[in-house]
């Protein structure tokens, strides 16, 4: 089995620059409140089905409580003037055996280049390493963005209508 908190991966972007995917560390903790404040309102609402901005000390601590085995979250790191940054974050969350629940969020200025596809093919590697066999996703129904990289992600997936969302499954194995 992959051990997903020392998860580490090279990928390039379409510009040839080099980004690493690696598991979401406690010491990222400014580096993800920046990623967030560098994030549009449109976008954290996609995320979070909501307006928000701030989070409380006990979502911050979720975000950064990861136990790498229910719960694993994956970072993509840039390169921005010399500095190391996070650019974007995808998780997963087992609802129960077999299932987690995806979620990602790419600040915009970094959207449409490939990295939310990115995230969730690590994520799906780490997953089926662990055993899990569907993912499951909440999405707004007018969340494109999000529908098209489920869709081109080459997993079997299912979507069902429920109030006032999409409801996706994708299958693992
Ligand atoms: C949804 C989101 C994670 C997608 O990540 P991304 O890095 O922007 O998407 P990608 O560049 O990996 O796109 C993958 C595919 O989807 C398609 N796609 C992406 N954005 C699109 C858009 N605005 N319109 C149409 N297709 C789009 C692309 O065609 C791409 O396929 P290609 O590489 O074959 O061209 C990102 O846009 C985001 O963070 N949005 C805000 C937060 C959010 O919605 N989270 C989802 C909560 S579940």
């Amino acid at each position: 089995m992959l051990d997903a908190a020392t998860y580490s991966a090279i990928e390039l972007l379409p510009d040839g620059r080099r980004m690493e995917i690696r598991a979401l560390r406690a010491e990222d903790k400014a580096d993800m409140l920046g990623a967030i404040d560098r994030t549009s309102a449109q976008s954290l609402y996609r995320r979070f089905f909501g307006a928000k901005r701030d989070f409380s000390e006990k979502e911050v601590e979720f975000f950064l409580n990861i136990d790498f085995t229910n719960h694993v979250a994956l970072v993509a790191v840039l390169e921005e003037q010399g500095r190391a940054v996070i650019v974007a974050g995808g998780r997963y969350v087992a609802v129960r055996p077999g299932l987690a629940e995806v979620a990602f969020a790419v600040i915009d200025d970094y959207q449409g280049q490939g990295i939310g596809a990115a995230l969730l093919r690590h994520l799906t590697t780490i997953a089926r390493g662990a055993g899990f066999k569907e993912f499951t996703a909440e999405v707004l129904p007018d969340n494109i963005p999000m529908l098209k990289v489920f869709e081109k992600s080459g997993l079997k997936i299912s979507t069902k209508r429920e109030s006032g969302a999409v409801h996706v499954t994708l299958r693992l194995a």
